[in-house]
């Protein structure tokens, strides 16, 4: 029942969300607060044993280390074009010292630009896929990457 008491606890937590920050400028979307370390490691490790693998074939060319490089990068025409993809896509998101990635906002905003990738299904760009054959992720792959977002939002909502 909708006691008196009940709605003396909602502005409660009304009230310290708003004060310790935790609503957006819109003042509806409720963000997380600052994730810590020990859920950040935890991440990693299923990053490191689920995603890696995946990545290190189809990403990390570009949002990586250059151990990844395709053996045409040595083709002149090749190396012209991908070191510019490999600098703006690292300048957006620096996949190589894992999860979090470096140069884009906080962890929680890169499990979301990384599920709008996978729906938009526009990585790695048509260009790099025209060139490299088998770099499109299959439907395999987009399920395990998509439950491994899902177990880490999770994780960061605790
Ligand atoms: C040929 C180089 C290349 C490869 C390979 C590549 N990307 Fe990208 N990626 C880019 C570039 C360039 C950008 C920045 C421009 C853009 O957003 O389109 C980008 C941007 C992104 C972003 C958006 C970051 C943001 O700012 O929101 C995500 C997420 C992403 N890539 C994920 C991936 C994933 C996952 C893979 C592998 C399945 C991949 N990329 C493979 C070049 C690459």
């Amino acid at each position: 029942m909708f006691t008196f008491q009940s709605l003396i606890f909602l502005c409660l937590f009304l009230y310290s969300n708003i004060v310790l920050g935790e609503v957006d400028a819109d003042g509806f979307e409720i963000v997380s607060s600052k994730p810590s370390e020990k859920s950040l490691k935890r991440i990693n490790e299923s990053y490191v044993s689920k995603i890696k693998p995946i990545f290190t074939h189809k990403c990390l060319a570009c949002h990586g280390t250059y151990e990844s490089l395709p053996w045409y990068y040595q083709l002149p025409g090749a190396k012209h074009l991908m070191d510019h993809d490999m600098t703006e896509a690292k300048s957006k998101m620096n996949m190589s010292q894992g999860f979090p990635f470096e140069g884009h906002g906080s962890p929680a905003d890169d499990l979301d630009a990384l599920r709008r990738s996978i729906q938009k299904d526009n990585m790695p760009p048509l260009q790099y896929r025209l060139l490299h054959w088998g770099s499109k992720l299959t439907p395999d792959e987009i399920t395990i990457i998509d439950q491994w977002i899902s177990e880490s939002q999770e994780i960061l909502r605790k």
